[in-house]
C-alpha cells in the first residue's frame, strides 16, 4: 500500500497505473474508518485493478466549526485497517494540497439540497460537491463508492456527476450496522456508553415503523417514529421525513411515490446521528 500526501506524488503514482491501462476505483473518506468504510473499500478492490482511498477531513463541508474541531482523526489506525484489505494507494493530503486556492464554486442542486441535511446544515452539500469534484479531478477514477447511510449525499453526488458530465460511475453500498442495529458512523466513537445504549433506539424505531407503514398514513408513521425516539431522555429528533428516494421531496401519501424512504437525524446528547430506511422501492 502506497501512502501519498501530495497531489504531485498522487499524480506521479496514478499516471504509472493509467499508462499500464489499469482501472482505478476510488473511495473518498474523512478517516476514522469503520466496517462501513471497509465494505466500500472491499467492493472497490473487487471491482477495480487499482483502489485509491482518500483520507481528508474537508473543512468546507462543516457548517459547525465545533464539529470540525471534534471530528475524530485516527490516521495510523485507518492505515492499519486499509492495508489488509488490498488498497493500492492512500491519499492523505493537507488542506493546502486539496485547496491551493479558496474554492468559491457554488453548485445549484435545485430542490435536492434544500431539504433534510441541506436545510439543517446550510452550505454542507456545496462543500461536499467541492471536495468530491476536486478529488475526482485528482484521482480520475472510473468508479467511486459511497455509503447509503448518507442517503442525500449519494443523490447530490449523482447530480454533481451529471452536471459536470464526469465519466465516473457512482456505486452506492448498503448501510452497515452493529449487531444491535445501530448504523455505523465515525461519530459513534464519540458516544458515551450510556449514549451508545440509547442510540440503538433510532434503528429500532425505524425497523418497527416498517410494520405499520403500510397500514398507517405517512403522517401517523412519522408521528409514531418521532414520539417513540423522543420518549427517551437524551434523544431528540431533529427531523424525520418520508421522501421520494429520487427527488428527496416529502410525500404526503404513500401512493405519491414508487420509492419511499424515511430519513432521520437525531441528537444523542450533542452527537448528531443519521439513519434511513427504505419502505418500498417498486421496480
Ligand atoms: O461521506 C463522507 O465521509 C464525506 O462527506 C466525503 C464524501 C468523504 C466528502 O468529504
Amino acid at each position: 500500500m502506497i501512502v501519498v500526501t501530495t497531489t504531485d506524488k498522487l499524480h506521479e503514482t496514478l499516471s504509472l497505473f493509467r499508462r499500464e491501462g489499469r482501472s482505478i476505483g476510488f473511495v473518498p473518506t474523512m478517516g476514522a474508518l469503520h466496517a462501513g468504510h471497509v465494505s466500500l473499500v472491499k467492493q472497490c478492490v473487487a471491482d477495480n485493478d487499482v483502489s485509491v482511498v482518500s483520507i481528508f477531513v474537508n473543512p468546507t463541508q462543516f457548517n459547525d466549526k465545533n464539529d470540525l474541531i471534534h471530528y475524530p482523526r485516527t490516521l495510523d489506525a485507518d492505515l492499519n485497517l486499509l492495508e489488509p484489505v488490498g488498497v493500492t494507494v492512500v491519499f492523505a493530503p493537507g488542506v493546502e494540497e486539496v485547496y491551493p486556492q479558496e474554492d468559491i464554486r457554488k453548485f445549484d442542486f435545485g430542490m435536492l439540497d434544500k431539504v433534510m441535511e441541506g436545510k439543517h446544515r446550510p452550505g454542507h452539500f456545496n462543500g461536499v460537491a467541492q471536495v468530491v469534484s476536486r478529488l475526482f479531478d485528482l484521482v480520475k477514477p472510473i468508479r467511486a463508492y459511497f455509503g447509503e447511510k448518507d442517503f442525500q449525499q449519494v443523490a447530490i453526488i449523482r447530480a454533481m456527476v451529471r452536471q459536470l458530465n464526469l465519466p465516473v460511475e457512482i456505486v452506492a453500498m448498503p448501510i452497515v450496522r452493529e449487531a444491535d442495529g445501530l448504523a455505523l458512523s465515525s461519530r459513534n466513537a464519540r458516544l458515551t456508553s450510556q449514549q451508545r445504549k440509547l442510540a440503538v433506539k433510532i434503528s429500532e424505531a425505524l425497523t418497527k415503523s416498517r410494520n405499520f407503514a403500510g397500514r398507517s398514513s405517512v403522517q401517523d408513521t412519522i408521528k409514531q417514529v418521532v414520539d417513540e425516539i423522543n420518549s427517551n431522555d437524551g434523544l431528540q429528533v431533529e427531523y424525520f421525513e418520508i421522501v421520494d428516494g429520487n427527488s428527496l421531496q416529502s410525500i404526503s401519501e404513500w401512493q405519491n411515490t414508487e420509492y419511499a424512504v424515511g430519513c432521520i437525524t437525531v441528537f444523542c446528547g450533542e452527537i448528531r446521528l443519521i439513519d434511513n430506511i427504505t419502505y418500498f422501492a417498486k421496480q
